[in-house]
Parts: structure tokens; sequence; C-alpha cells
């Protein structure tokens, strides 16, 4: 959905910015469509759940206040700075995995920063072929296409990129510490809030795109998670106690990646590294990390400058890994 082609979104803000009713005339000249047109987007509009006022020979007058929680299309759209990030917006109430979709709109020559949100997922993908937990109503699933000219081997980086992005816009609705565990696992007080799924679409050589899916807990209970989870997860209303506005998140998170993103393309990985390293306490701890087919347990003495994470071992060999799921020893 392109802002400048959607009337509806048009309405809202031209509901939104004025002071009382609006008549339909008005609308009907201001967007060059018909009073008949005006109403049927009115109708679409109620149905997603905006309340609107209609007054006779008065016109039309946004009776929701702001804060809603209404997540849809138009309330992220609305007022989004990004410029192309999120646009276009593909939205669905529920889908099997946003990833999914964008890997097919991808192959499909979606434009780059073409973007899909779920309010819930059927089959939501987690990283090591886990599944990612999406109830409908409470936490964001997006996922986000991107097609840096950059070779095979720096896909990585779009991985600190986004952890980067999330740890930034999580830490602007919430007051408590927010770090990052490498790569990529976003958490606060010491449980996971926010995952991302870099999945990638390539020739020999050539990066074709990349889909960067992104889940964050926002506003779920801690009863809604898997009893096997509540030690370790959770979300940023549990851990900083106040409800996060769906929407005003998203717009602020792809603001931050398109924001980090041209950094990227400009000035190198560096500068997404060293962010990224404002958010990392891992240097110093001892960690296991397993990967497919091994673990090692050392203490962290850092990552090196393409983000290769670096353990020192009992018997102090260096290991260099590349990939893995880390989990720090007490
Ligand atoms: C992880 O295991 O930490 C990564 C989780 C990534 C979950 C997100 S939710 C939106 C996007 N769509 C998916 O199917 N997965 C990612």
């Amino acid at each position: 959905m392109r802002a400048e082609k959607n009337h509806g979104l048009e309405i809202i803000r031209l509901l939104s910015s004025a002071d009382g009713f609006v008549s339909g005339q008005k609308i009907s000249a201001c967007l060059g469509i018909s009073r008949t047109a005006v109403w049927k987007h009115i109708s679409a509009l109620r149905k997603l759940g905006f309340l609107i006022k209609a007054g006779p020979s008065k016109g039309y007058s946004l009776g929701a206040p702001r804060k809603t929680g209404l997540f849809n299309a138009i309330t992220v759209i609305n007022g989004l700075d990004a410029g192309f990030v999120g646009r276009p917006l593909h939205f669905y109430r529920t889908i099997a995995s946003t990833n999914a979709k964008a890997m097919e709109l991808g192959r499909n020559l979606a434009p780059e920063g073409a973007a899909v949100i779920a309010d819930s997922q059927q089959a939501g993908k987690g990283r090591m072929g886990r599944l990612w937990v999406s109830p409908p109503g409470v936490n964001l699933y997006t996922s986000i296409i991107l097609r840096p000219r950059v070779p095979l081997h720096s896909a990585q980086n779009m991985t600190f990129l986004s952890a980067v992005s999330v740890a930034e816009t999580i830490s602007s609705f919430c007051a408590k510490r927010v770090v990052v565990k490498w790569p990529n696992d976003v958490l606060i007080q010491g449980k996971k809030v926010a995952g991302i799924l870099l999945e990638l679409y390539s020739e020999a050589d050539r990066i074709n795109f990349i889909v960067a899916g992104i889940g964050v807990n926002l506003n779920m209970r801690l009863k809604q998670f898997p009893p096997a989870l509540r030690k370790t997860a959770s979300s940023v209303l549990e851990e900083c106690g106040a409800p996060v506005d769906r929407s005003d998140f998203t717009r602020m998170l792809y603001s931050n990646i398109e924001k980090w993103y041209k950094i990227y393309l400009r000035h190198g990985f560096g500068p997404v590294l060293h962010a990224w390293k404002g958010y990392f306490d891992g240097e110093g701890r001892t960690m296991t990390v397993n990967m497919q087919d091994r673990r090692i347990t050392g203490r962290c003495i850092g990552v090196d400058d393409s983000g290769v994470l670096l353990l020192k071992t009992p018997d102090n060999a260096i290991e260099r890994i590349l990939s893995g799921d880390v989990a720090f020893e007490r």
C-alpha cells in the first residue's frame, strides 16, 4: 500500500487534522473522488476499527483518540517518516509467516524496503528451525526486503544492523537497559524480548535480496508464553511495565532500520558494529555456543571487525564462531 495512493489514509489525515466535522463535499474535493466513493472509504475505515462519527449535514469526524491500540496498514503508514522501509506495506490479520511472504514478494521483484506485517502468525519461524510464538493483538511480526549490493559474505552484517535498530527502538519505549546477545537476540533483564531471522536469496556470489524478519514481544503477558519459555522469554510490557502502541513502535523501527541501512551503505559495517557493541554485554562472560555439529564453552573476549564471536577456551585457544546459539554460564 503506497501512502500517496491510499484514499483511506488521506481521509484519516484530513479528519485527524480537522477541528470538528469535515464535510463529505470537502473530502471529495480534496481527494478528487465522488461523494459515493468517500462514503465507501468511510465504511471500509469503520470496518478496520476507526471510530468515525457522521453528523447529518455536518460531515464526518474522527471519534477515536490516536492511542486506541489500533494496528493496521493505515495506522502504521500514517506518520511514517521512513522514505522506503515499509513502502509498500503488506498487512495481514493472520499469515503463516511474514518471512515466507516476504521471500515470495522478493522473488516477484518487490522493491527494496517492501515490508510485511501480520497481527498473528500460524507458523512463525525462529532460528535453528524453532517456532516463533505469534499470538494476535499483542506483538510485532514484520519482515523487510533489503537489496544491498554487497558481497555474499557481508550478508551477516544485516543481522547486526537489524539488532541495533530493534535495540534502539525498544530503548525509546523502555527505561530499562536493553542488551543484545550475539548475534541478534534482544534482551531486557536477561530475558529475550525480540528475535531476528535473516533469510537470503542469492546467486553464486551475489545477494539478490535479504529478508530481515523481526519479532518483538511488545504487549504479550507472561501467561501467554508456553511454560517452557517463561524463564527465558518476556515482553516489553512485562519488563518495562507500560504497554507499547504497535503502530508507533513499527514506525520508529522502520525509521531506525532505514537510518542504519543508509549509514551502512555510505560508511560500511564499522559504525553499525560500533553501535551494536554499545548494547553488547557479553565480553568477559563465560558462555556456551551450540553449533550445528559441536558446542564450545569459553570466555568471550569480544567480536572481531566482521562480527565474528571470539571465545577463549579453557586450554587458552581462541575460537572464532561464525554462527550458533549462545547460552551464558552462571
Ligand atoms: C529467533 O529465533 O530469535 C528469530 C525469531 C524471528 C521471528 C520473526 S517474527 C516475523 C518474522 N517472520 C517469521 O516467520 N519469523 C520472523
